[in-house]
């Protein structure tokens, strides 16, 4: 029996680390399948709501076509086409979503909205992106970072540096501890995981073998690793008057080709994306009017480099939703 058959993915810390790698090889699979026209689709007459209450590109894009390709259909829902939560109980919405659709993907604000709808639907529920976590993030993270280097999870390093105490450094945290992997994160003290992800990463540490180090100093945290990821400094949801606090406080966080050098010529940049990378965004035009540098949480010429591998990551996010819905929503996938 498939381990991930009619499973929710709330949070990828929440499932074994041998489960996530079979995870992986179905991804790796499918994705040689889909470049030699050879996919087979295992999921018509499935169909998969997408609400989301938080813009997106990736993760809806990587919804609709892994499930389009598997012969699924998906009907994507805002908070504006909804009742969801204003007039109707979140409860209510997910036990009537549960009774239509085979699956549904969430992205909002609360962990525990997630929770109630995965509680209340009776299918697997999956998270495309809360404030706490990104497990559909991690799953193509991972996948990325074994395609670039040959080294064995146990052996292999990364380090994350800028804003940790939102979803992303969160689920870096977590997933490395989880997987058994060195993992760095850089932030000042007040952009740190929270202290009761800090301790569910060092439960999962002392089981994975995992090497977890939480830093204030970006330069301690880079050096010789395998991967250095960032995110934006300002997420989704915040008030956008915390950026000039942010770019003060996160400006020694920034990832520069200095601190590239200082990782090594081996050290691949990953940025889960969008970014503000260069002068193309209203941020990134205006952190140039005021600092006369290009691009806000990494320099223009890193994002740009041969060395950066955010494309590959990108597109790895829709093999590994298409492995996921694959494995949730047929008995025999893996
Ligand atoms: N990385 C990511 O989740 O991107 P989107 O916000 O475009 O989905
Ligand atoms: N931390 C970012 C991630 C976007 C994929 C946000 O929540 O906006």
């Amino acid at each position: 029996m498939n381990y991930w058959y009619q499973k929710s993915l709330l949070r990828l810390s929440d499932h074994p680390q041998e489960e996530v790698l079979n995870l992986l090889l179905l991804a790796t699979r499918l994705k040689a399948e889909k470049k030699k026209g050879i996919e087979d689709p295992l999921l018509f007459g499935k169909n998969i709501a997408l609400i989301f209450e938080k813009s997106s590109t990736r993760t809806r894009c990587a919804f609709e076509v892994a499930a389009a390709d598997q012969g699924a259909h998906c009907t994507f829902l805002t908070s504006q086409d909804t009742h969801f939560g204003s007039k109707e109980s979140l409860h209510d919405s997910a036990q009537v979503l549960g009774r239509m659709y085979d699956a549904i993907g969430y992205r909002g604000f609360e962990q525990q909205h997630l929770a109630t709808i995965a509680k209340e639907a009776g299918v697997p529920v999956y998270n495309a992106l809360t404030d706490l976590d990104h497990p559909t993030q991690m799953l193509a993270d991972l996948l990325t970072m074994r395609e670039h280097s040959d080294k064995p999870l146990n052996e292999l390093s990364f380090a994350y540096l800028g804003d940790a105490r939102f979803n992303m450094g969160n689920s870096l945290l977590l997933m490395g501890a989880l997987m058994g992997i060195d993992v760095r994160i850089a932030a000042p003290r007040q952009y740190q995981p929270h202290q009761q992800i800090v301790a569910h990463a060092n439960t999962l540490a002392q089981k994975s073998g995992a090497k977890l180090t939480i830093t204030e100093d970006p330069l301690q945290a880079v050096r010789g690793v395998d991967f250095v990821h960032t995110d934006v400094w300002l997420s989704m949801g915040e008030d956008e008057d915390a950026w000039n606090e942010r770019i003060e406080h996160l400006m020694p966080y920034r990832v520069t080709p200095e601190l590239m050098k200082l990782a090594g010529e081996q050290a691949k940049f990953m940025h889960c994306l969008p970014s503000y990378h260069d002068r193309k965004t209203n941020a990134g035009n205006a952190f140039f009017e005021q600092k006369k540098l290009v691009g806000v949480e990494v320099a223009h010429n890193v994002f740009s480099s041969p060395n950066s591998i955010v494309f590959d990551q990108a597109e790895n996010r829709m093999h590994t939703i298409k492995a996921l819905l694959v494995a949730t929503l047929t008995k025999e996938a893996l």
